[in-house]
């Protein structure tokens, strides 16, 4: 199946800049058995622990961290873009693959101690994950695992998180 889900990638070349190669997902989104399979293998990596929350990056990983939450009969926690969360937060800017990002969380979002998923659909340079698990690590949370539909392995962004367990379904 992972083979299965690499082939519905499609690359698109020059977006959103030229030189950029983007690995668009939406074959896979609008596939019913691949959207559900992805949700699934991206579950399996936690299945032995008892998982509190699932935590979703803005925007790409709320379509598979909301589905992964319920699938572990877990909450859900947006860790969103700058500006778009109403209440308290903390917030950590961190570089892009192409650009500068801030990231927020609600302060009540998770409590200390908590075990939590880290869902996101792309693992780049590291830059956006190592960013939310430090924003998780600020709230006591306890990140069990991030785990990601696609890793560019070639850009290393993996060496970059402080976690032991990161996974990824698709490499390239
Ligand atoms: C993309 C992707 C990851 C991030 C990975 O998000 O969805 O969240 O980049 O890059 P990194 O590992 O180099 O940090 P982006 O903010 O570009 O777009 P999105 O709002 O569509 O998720
Ligand atoms: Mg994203």
């Amino acid at each position: 199946m992972p083979d299965t889900l690499r082939q519905a990638i499609r690359d698109v070349v020059d977006f959103p800049k030229p030189g950029i190669i983007f690995k668009d997902i939406t074959p896979i989104l609008s596939d019913a058995k691949l959207l559900r399979r992805s949700v699934e293998l991206l579950v399996d990596t936690v299945s032995e622990h008892q998982i509190d929350k699932v935590a979703g990056i803005d925007a790409r990983g709320f379509i598979f961290g909301a589905p992964a939450a319920i699938a572990l009969n877990a909450g859900f926690v947006p860790i969103r873009k700058q500006g778009k969360l109403p209440w308290e937060t903390h917030s950590l800017s961190y570089t892009l693959e192409y650009g500068t990002n801030t990231i927020e969380v609600h302060k009540d979002a998770i409590k200390p101690g908590e075990k939590v998923l880290l869902i996101d659909d792309l693992l780049a340079t590291g830059g956006t994950a190592a960013a939310a698990i430090e924003l998780l690590r600020t709230l006591g949370a306890e990140t069990v695992c991030a785990s990601f539909l696609v890793e560019l392995s070639f850009l290393e962004g993996r060496s970059k998180l402080a976690l032991d367990n990161v996974q990824s379904i698709i490499t390239f």
